[in-house]
């Protein structure tokens, strides 16, 4: 399993912070318990499962030849009902999808984005590779954590590449990326969480101009959150894009 939130050793002169089995990022270190029976797959007839639930899982598994293949969704959704992937919401996803509780653990424990221990509602995931490092994301963390510490509704946690390097340093907050955040805005910043407004929207990525003078933009004032994972939702201006070329039917050799 993974440590989330513990960051282990502390940053001394020019030392990286380091969780305590060495890595910047939280690890997988829980050995598998080889003393316990052979998992079996839950009866769903035995197994109190929310029916809301159960249909968002199956309507996920009838997507996918292979239903295991909707592992990952069917976790997100136990985990957007249950707040983490608990064992009673592994055990239900596994009921429903026919699987074992262990093949769901070992899914959830790999993804960075599915908790295997409780946390709290807004994921603040502040990016601290290299592009971010460089511009001070150790800083914008430890400042972050200090701003939210001991609030039991904040999941702060360091993160690795987020694939918004243009922005250092950057933070997913709810899923919408924010940056470049300075110090002195982490106050504001956790302050629009707590209110539930949109955080720093001067400062979100997808609030911002493209250099595509054709391209529609998005406004501040469709950004009102519904919730804490909703500064995401879709906005007044969103359009699709080109398909990407696997998209494309194949072409066929002309036979003339
Ligand atoms: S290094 Fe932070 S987004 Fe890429």
């Amino acid at each position: 399993m993974r440590h989330n939130g513990d960051r282990g050793t502390q940053r001394t002169g020019d030392q990286v912070p380091r969780f305590g089995h060495g890595s910047r990022v939280p690890g997988w270190d829980d050995a598998a318990d080889l003393t316990k029976d052979p998992a079996t797959v839950p009866d769903l007839a035995t197994t109190e499962v929310p029916p809301e639930l159960r249909a968002e899982i199956e309507a996920h598994m009838a997507k996918y030849p292979d239903h295991r293949s909707a592992a990952i969704p069917a976790l997100a959704a136990v985990q957007r009902w249950h707040g983490w992937c608990s064992p009673a919401a592994i055990e239900q996803a596994a009921a429903v999808m026919r699987l074992t509780p262990g093949y769901l653990v070992s899914v959830a424990s790999f993804y960075d984005m599915l908790e295997t221990t409780p946390v709290g509602r807004h994921a603040v995931y502040v990016c601290t590779n290299i592009s971010c490092s460089l511009c001070g994301a150790d800083e914008l963390l430890e400042a972050v954590e200090r701003a939210t510490d001991g609030d039991p509704d904040f999941n702060v946690r360091s993160f690795e590449c987020l694939g918004a390097c243009d922005i250092a340093p950057m933070a997913s907050v709810d899923g919408v990326y924010i940056g470049p955040i300075t110090l002195d805005e982490v106050p504001r910043l956790v302050e629009h969480i707590r209110e539930g407004l949109p955080p720093l929207p001067a400062k979100q990525l997808r609030l911002r101009r493209s250099v595509d003078p054709g391209a529609a933009t998005a406004t501040p004032g469709g950004a009102t959150p519904q919730g804490p994972t909703s500064y995401g939702g879709e906005m007044p201006g969103d359009a699709a894009g080109p398909p990407a070329a696997i998209e494309n039917p194949p072409t066929q050799p002309d036979q003339t």
